[in-house]
Order: structure tokens, then C-alpha cells, then sequence
């Protein structure tokens, strides 16, 4: 059945994907961003389309959701991508990312409910575990370690809300690489920051010794992950209530990250070792068994999704050094 969604952050990395992917499957998207860290360029290849309407607006504008379903009758799944993501930034704006991060999505995702929407789903964070040492990351281990910045307090506290709401669902992402990703974001882009590196022939830089680790998922895997959640698997499965951990279940160190891109990019071999940074967890590994066990598994291998993130990348750069 076709259906009309709210992407929230649809300009943004992810969203961006996960409306192309609505519109192909023939949804319509309603796409909202305020354009804080998202861009026009990521919406180009769907800006034009029939089925999506886009407004550029903020989440926490009072009565949003009611607002557009006065516009769009339709309307029934809630995606809400939209989020303050730079970690540094949440530390420095601690207020406005509780009022982006929380409470707009505790707003939205009531309002939702007494409209009686068909499902919610909030992009939760590997961050909500803040300082976790047991691995792999379990998702009921959330909240009993130290919260390490606003952006980890405010993504558990939406999470838990949604929780103990009993409707709708948090995927909790891991590290979610692929083409559109920002180098230049300061969050969790260390895959497009070393393509950056490499196709730039620079040295990659890495913060302590590099035997850190991820758990890296490639994009279109995420958005498969959302389509479960909504209920909008083709295969069936899904929808989802509750908190899932969305990650391969597998870590690989910054290192070994560092020697394929330098292969892929016929970038420098030589690393630039810098000091740890504060604040920096050693591994981040998510325990998969609840999404594997609703029948999610990832499709793109780490190569082939490194593989796909490097060509995307070089054609940019080229577009980039025309332009
Ligand atoms: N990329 C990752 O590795 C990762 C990992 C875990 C969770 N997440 C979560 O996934 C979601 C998407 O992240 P992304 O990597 O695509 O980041 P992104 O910065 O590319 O996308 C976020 C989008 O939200 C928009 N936005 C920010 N504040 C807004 C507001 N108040 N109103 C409307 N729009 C607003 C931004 O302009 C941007 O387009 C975020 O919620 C993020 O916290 C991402």
C-alpha cells in the first residue's frame, strides 16, 4: 500500500537516501529541513518529483506535524531524521540540542499518536550508551554509563521516551557511511574525511594509536533498516515498536579503515598519528540479535560499501575541481 511519509532532515546524508528510496518504491515523501547541517544538492536528484513537498522549516516550530497533515490528508509515517549531529556542537549548545534532539521529538511523536499515525521512527544513536565498556553494546544497557555530551543525553531521553510510550520505534545507528556524507561534518565521518584525505593526497590523520574501533553499516542498508521499522518492507517484515540496535555486530579498527581507503583512493600510505581525543570511546561494537531476529541483515559487504563510497567521492571531486 502506498503511503504518504514525513521525512524530517530530508536534506540531509541519510534522508536523503531514505526519500529517494520512498519515492522509487512510490510513496510520497513530505521532506522537512531547516537546512542547519543538510543541503539543496543533497535533494537534487528528487527536488522536481510529483510525490515530495518540501518545506523548509524547523522541527520545533509549534504544531508542525498537525500543520502538515491539514496540508497533506494522507499523511501517516513519521521519520524523524532531523537532528542537532555534531557531538563538539552539542557540548557548546547544550539547550538547543535537548529542545532539537528531545523535546521536539517527544512533541512530534505525541502529536503522531493522537492523530493516530501508523508509525514513528526516531533516529536513536550509539551514543545514548555515553562511556559502555561491555561489548557488544546490549540496547537495555543504555543509561547505566556515564553520558559523555548533550547529544548522547538527548537522543537516550527521546529513545526512552518513545519506549515507555509503547508506540513507535528508536533505531539506534552505529557508524552509517556512504556517498553524500559530509567530510567536513566533525560527526562520526571519519570514512568520508579519509576519502577526502586520499583523493586529496593527503596524509590521513588519526587521534591516538588507530587500533580503536566501529561498527560501520553502509547507507542503503539504513534505509532498508527503516523500512522495516515503518512497516514498509516489501519482504514483509516489520513494523517495529521499541529500541533496536542498527549495526553489522562487528567492529573494524580506524587502522585497518585507514590502509583500504589509502588502496581505494591511491592516496598516501603514511598515517599522521595525533592524540587521543578527549572524550574519544576505544570500541563501539552493537549487539544486533533484536533487528537480526525481526529479519534485518545487512546486504553491502564493508568493502563493496567502501568500494561504492570511494567511486561516489571521485566524481564529486571531479564535479568539484570543474566547478
Ligand atoms: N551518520 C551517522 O553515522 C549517524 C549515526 C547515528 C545516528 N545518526 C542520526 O541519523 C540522523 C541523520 O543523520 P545524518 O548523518 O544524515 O546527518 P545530517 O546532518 O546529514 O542530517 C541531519 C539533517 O537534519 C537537519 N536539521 C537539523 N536540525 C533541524 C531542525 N531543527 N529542523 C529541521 N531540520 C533540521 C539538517 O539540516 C540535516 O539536513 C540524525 O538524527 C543523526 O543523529 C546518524
Amino acid at each position: 500500500m502506498q503511503k504518504v511519509c514525513l521525512v524530517t532532515g530530508c536534506a540531509g546524508f541519510i534522508g536523503s537516501h531514505l526519500t529517494s528510496s520512498l519515492l522509487d518504491l512510490g510513496h510520497a515523501v513530505v521532506g522537512v529541513d531547516n537546512c542547519a547541517s543538510g543541503y539543496s544538492r543533497n535533494m537534487e536528484s528528487f527536488i522536481g518529483h510529483a510525490d515530495f513537498t518540501f518545506y523548509e522549516r524547523s522541527i520545533t516550530d509549534k504544531g508542525l506535524l498537525a500543520e502538515l497533515k491539514a496540508r497533506h490528508e494522507e499523511l501517516d509515517v513519521v521519520f524523524q531524521l532531523a537532528a542537532v549531529v555534531s557531538v563538539p556542537y552539542s557540548v557548546d549548545n547544550p539547550e538547543l540540542t535537548i529542545q532539537v534532539n528531545f523535546e521536539a521529538n517527544r512533541d512530534m511523536l505525541d502529536a503522531a499518536r493522537e492523530m493516530g499515525f501508523s508509525s514513528f521512527v526516531f533516529a536513536g544513536s550509539a551514543a545514548e550508551y555515553g562511556n559502555e565498556e561491555r561489548l557488544p553494546v546490549k540496547e537495555e544497557y543504555a543509561g547505566s554509563a556515564e553520558q559523555l555530551s548533550p547529544y548522547g543525553v538527548a537522543k537516550y531521553k527521546s529513545s526512552a521516551y518513545i519506549e515507555k510510550s509503547g508506540y513507535g520505534c528508536s533505531l539506534r545507528f552505529f557508524n552509517i557511511f556512504g556517498p553524500r556524507q559530509d567530510p567536513t561534518s566533525q560527526y562520526s565521518g571519519v570514512i568520508s574525511r579519509f576519502v577526502d584525505f586520499g583523493l586529496s593526497g593527503e596524509k590521513m590523520v588519526i587521534f591516538g594509536d588507530g587500533n580503536q574501533s566501529r561498527d560501520f553499516l553502509y547507507v542503503s542498508d539504513v534505509v532498508t533498516s527503516y523500512l522495516i521499522a515503518a512497516g514498509l518492507d516489501r519482504e514483509g517484515r516489520g513494523p517495529l515498536t521499541g529500541i533496536y540496535n542498527v549495526g553489522t555486530g562487528k567492529g573494524r579498527s580506524i587502522r585497518e579503515l585507514a590502509s583500504i581507503i589509502a588502496d581505494l583512493t591511491s592516496g598516501p600510505k603514511e598515517i599522521s598519528f595525533k592524540p587521543e581525543r578527549a572524550g574519544d570511546i576505544k570500541h563501539s561494537c552493537a549487539d544486533v540479535s533484536r533487528i537480526t531476529a525481526a529479519g534485518f541483515k545487512p546486504e553491502i559487504s564493508f568493502d563493496e560499501g567502501l568500494a561504492l563510497t570511494v567511486a561516489w567521492a571521485k566524481e564529486a571531486h571531479i564535479l568539484n575541481s570543474e566547478g
